[in-house]
């Protein structure tokens, strides 16, 4: 058993489900805090009694005590912080979305002052970044202008602003990470994740249309996880954030590989072929030199991992398309 205890913000969600199952099954401590303590994302991909090595508080990261006694109650030695509203639910309701996704980072690095943490990693977004014409072609680095055209890469990009003050001011180091188009068992809302969805119908034998195309940088939610915890215990000092390279694939190739997984599925995934309008690709190379060689599961793996998680769930009830 490992004598760390990590606070898990947002962690009923996709990546945080996968981050508590590899904090769980490497003996670390978790704590989760989200709005609720339906687990139903992690009991797509843990066992009930790793689930129950958990434990979970339930609160608002918009509130600042909540936050506050939290890190406090629990003990935790570091934060990863995930908890955010998504691009649709930013877009329907601003002002809880920058209630939650700038007011509850704030919280957060105030928290971790307060509890004299020293390390903080958060997710920070590819929409961070403006549209494909903004910028020269090639795989776009860390350092290109960030031009958010959604107010959810506008508050990513404050919260990018805010880790790198509590740098300055605090002394707290922190590493954000930029996920583009993550896939994976868990992936259910936002902007983005239609693709996760075809795979989910296609384990149920239903028809899907996803609503976008074109060439993207996809990423296992399982990878972005472990990239999460790597940012945790690498050496570094001071505030960046980096984005997280991944495959470059185009819809086509989702489609065949969703078509591999579940050949009854053949001719009964179709796309968009209107593309997202963000660049194609995320140059990964600094987070890779700051955090070493970082897993990247080939898609073919990743989704048919994907689709016999999904064909369990349904068996069991635990999912429905
Ligand atoms: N999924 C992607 O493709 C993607 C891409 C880029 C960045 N990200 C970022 O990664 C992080 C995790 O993404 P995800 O896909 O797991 O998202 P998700 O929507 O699946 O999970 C977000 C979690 O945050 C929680 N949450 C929302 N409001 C809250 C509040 N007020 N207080 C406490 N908890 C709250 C939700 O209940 C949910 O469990 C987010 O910060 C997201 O913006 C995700």
């Amino acid at each position: 058993m490992s004598s760390e205890h990590i606070l898990v913000t947002g962690a009923l969600g996709c990546i945080g489900a996968w981050v508590v199952r590899h904090l769980v099954a490497a003996g670390v401590a978790v704590t989760v805090f989200d709005l609720s303590n339906k687990a139903y994302r992690m009991q797509l991909i843990m066992g009930e009694e790793d689930i129950a090595r958990v434990r979970f508080v339930v609160g608002d990261i918009a509130d600042p005590q909540a936050v506050t006694d939290t890190v406090a109650a629990s003990g935790a030695t570091t934060i990863i912080h995930l908890a955010a509203l998504q691009i649709p639910a930013c877009r329907a309701n601003p002002t809880l979305g920058a209630q939650v996704n700038v007011v509850g980072t704030v919280n957060v690095f105030e928290a971790a002052r307060k509890a004299g943490h020293r390390r903080l990693v958060y997710a920070s977004s590819a929409a961070v970044y403006g549209p494909v014409e903004e910028y020269p072609p090639g795989p776009l680095a860390d350092d290109a202008p960030l031009l958010p055209r959604s107010l959810y890469g506008v508050f990513k990009q404050a919260d990018e602003g805010i880790a790198r003050v509590y740098w300055h001011e605090h002394g707290i180091s922190s590493i954000g990470l930029r996920p583009y188009v993550v896939y994976g068992p868990g992936r259910d809302q936002g902007l983005t994740s239609s693709p996760t969805k075809a795979m989910l119908a296609a384990a149920a034998g239903a028809p899907y249309h996803i609503a976008y195309g074109g060439h993207f940088d996809m990423q296992y939610a399982g990878d972005v996880a472990r990239s999460m915890i790597a940012a945790l215990h690498v050496p570094f000092d001071g505030s960046r954030a980096f984005n997280l390279g991944g495959t470059v694939v185009h819809m086509a190739d989702v489609v065949a590989a969703i078509t591999r997984a579940a050949p009854a599925s053949r001719g009964q995934i179709s796309f968009d072929e209107k593309s997202l309008g963000y660049p194609e690709a995320m140059d990964g190379s600094a987070a890779r030199a700051v955090l070493g060689d970082l897993s990247v599961t080939p898609l073919d793996a990743g989704v048919a991992e994907t689709v016999a998680i999904f064909r369990r769930a349904l068996d069991k009830g635990l999912i429905a398309p």
